[in-house]
């Protein structure tokens, strides 16, 4: 498709511009790139500037029943007849197409999401990592043979990939959150049709050529991109076996309601109000910069951002000066500058909505302590969907900036004085993603550890990950766990064969 050159496009390398050039304004299914079925195309736009960077499919119900064709075909043909040890190659040939592609998936993304590009880099080292851990996996999936307890009978389990799966991706993390995604996928067998963000379609596209490329049969991983109502023709389609999402808690409740309704497998990865807590004794340098990138990384995008700071009342001033003094020296602009920090936001509705969340703090009383406009100047364009670092202090536990997901760099402090007293207020929440403990009271850290409903619990550090490592929500944040081995059993059906000797 031609594109709209703009100013930020003019600034990327020959191969992320050439790419552009060849940007597919078309579904790769089967192994192919189809034009959609209905013809109709929507631009992903740049959020720096507010340009349009490309046209792109927008898929339809019968652009989806053509990709589960094909990935039923795959998953019962050439896919079935791939071997583990041959599945641990493709997977980690993939991971060395990614890296080989780095620096041109890097400058994609952060043009198509606006992050930071050296932040981006980072996405693509960690999507790299995560595919390498799974690339173990296929040779290692193992049934169990069975100490029954009536004679003469032989039984044992078979682990057996679950099927057709559609995986709906959100913007934040494009590259990423799809390799989270296809990384299971490929190891247990099962075969997908993906669907990036609407907001954010272009490195899936150039995933679409290096999957292809890595040797991966055809059918095996479909794309398609569009809208919420493409997502939604996948969760419907009855050729789907399992459905994996990560976005919206309000989306994420019709989509596990449609699964239960239909009897298909679901795993949800949801929203987060994530309480982080700086114990009197934290050590205050290392808190108060941890608590910083744990809100404001990603410009406050991030599903698992410690967006509920609860500082112990004997450390309010000092804590809120010294975010405020790192809100006020953070870089931003254009994600494609190399020097920024903090990007736009993705989207025209996220800007919008994220103000609104600064005028609701404002006008419910919570104290403005800097930021809470639209930045200008530092090569900063008009139209792009820019917000000032935000903080507010003395805000109370009812405010909706308090209760809801602001999803942008808006951060919210809170004071408190004992350890039941912030584990409770920590837990008066739907969500239930992530917590942060800072200490140097070993007790204190792994009592509030055990006292904090949530999936995942960061001590004196916020969003360490690892593939290894299981990610996912407890109550409204989610169902199911991303990363580690227990991702994989999302993936598997447990077969028992009982055979009477
Ligand atoms: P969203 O939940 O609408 O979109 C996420 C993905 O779901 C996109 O691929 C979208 O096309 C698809 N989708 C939308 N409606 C669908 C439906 N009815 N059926 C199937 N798929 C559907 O999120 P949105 O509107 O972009 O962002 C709204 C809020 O959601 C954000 O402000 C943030 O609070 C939260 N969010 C959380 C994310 C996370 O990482 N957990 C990621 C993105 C958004
Ligand atoms: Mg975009």
């Amino acid at each position: 498709m031609p594109m709209e050159a703009t100013s930020t496009t003019d600034a990327l390398s020959g191969p992320a511009r050439e790419f552009l050039g060849r940007a597919p304004g078309r579904h790769f299914i089967g192994g192919e790139w189809l034009e959609p079925a209905g013809g109709a195309t929507f631009q992903t736009i740049d959020p720096a500037t507010g340009a349009p960077i490309a046209d792109v499919a927008q898929g339809g119900p019968a652009d989806i029943d053509r990709a589960v064709a094909a990935a039923r075909e795959a998953f019962e043909g050439a896919w079935a007849k791939t071997s583990p040890s041959k599945r641990t190659g493709m997977i980690w040939a993939l991971a060395e197409a990614i890296k080989a592609n780095l620096p041109e998936l890097a400058e994609l993304e952060s043009l198509d999401n606006g992050k930071p590009v050296t932040y981006a880099k980072g996405d693509m080292a960690a999507a790299v990592n995560h595919l390498r851990y799974f690339a173990g996996w296929p040779t290692k999936i193992e049934g169990e043979t069975l100490p029954v307890s009536f004679p003469d009978a032989h039984v044992y389990t078979r682990k057996e990939p679950v099927g057709v799966c559609g995986q709906i991706i959100p913007w934040n993390y494009p590259l990423l959150m799809a390799i989270w995604k296809l990384a299971p996928v490929l190891a247990t067998g099962c075969t997908t049709v993906l669907k990036p963000a609407e907001q954010t379609p272009l490195t899936a596209l150039r995933l679409a050529e290096l999957i292809a490329d890595a040797g991966i049969p055809a059918g095996t991983v479909n794309v398609v991109t569009g809208d919420g109502s493409t997502g939604a023709a996948i969760v419907d389609h009855p050729g789907i076996d399992k459905i994996a999402f990560t976005g919206s808690t309000v989306v994420g409740r019709e989509i596990g309601a449609k699964c239960g309704q239909q009897l298909k497998r679901v795993t949800l990865e949801l929203g987060g109000k994530s309480p982080n807590i700086i114990l009197p004794d934290a050590d205050l340098d290392r808190a108060i910069k941890g608590s910083f990138a744990a809100l404001y990384e990603n410009t406050g995008q991030v599903c698992s951002a410690g967006s509920r700071l609860f500082v112990h009342s004997s450390l309010h001033d000092r804590v809120i000066e010294g975010l405020a003094e790192f809100a006020v020296q953070a870089k931003v602009g254009p994600g494609l500058s190399e020097d920024t920090e903090l990007g736009p936001l993705v989207s025209a509705e996220q800007h919008e909505r994220v103000l609104g969340y600064i005028d609701s703090g404002t006008s419910e009383g919570a104290e403005l302590v800097t930021g809470g406009g639209v930045p200008a100047g530092n090569g900063i364009s008009e139209g792009g969907y820019f917000v000032e670092p935000t903080l507010f202090s003395g805000v109370s536990d009812e405010m909706k900036v308090a209760r809801e997901e602001i999803f942008g760099p808006v951060l919210v402090a809170l004071s408190f004085d004992e350890l039941d007293e912030v584990a409770a207020r920590a837990n008066d929440t739907d969500y239930g993603l992530a917590a942060g403990v800072w200490t140097r009271d070993i007790s204190s850290a792994h009592r509030l550890a055990a006292m904090i409903r949530a999936g995942n619990v960061y001590i004196n550090n916020w969003g360490m990950g690892d593939p290894s490592a299981p990610f996912g929500g407890y109550k409204a944040s989610g169902v199911g766990r991303e990363k580690g081995h227990a991702n994989l059993d999302a993936y598997l059906e447990v077969k028992t064969v009982t055979t009477r000797l």
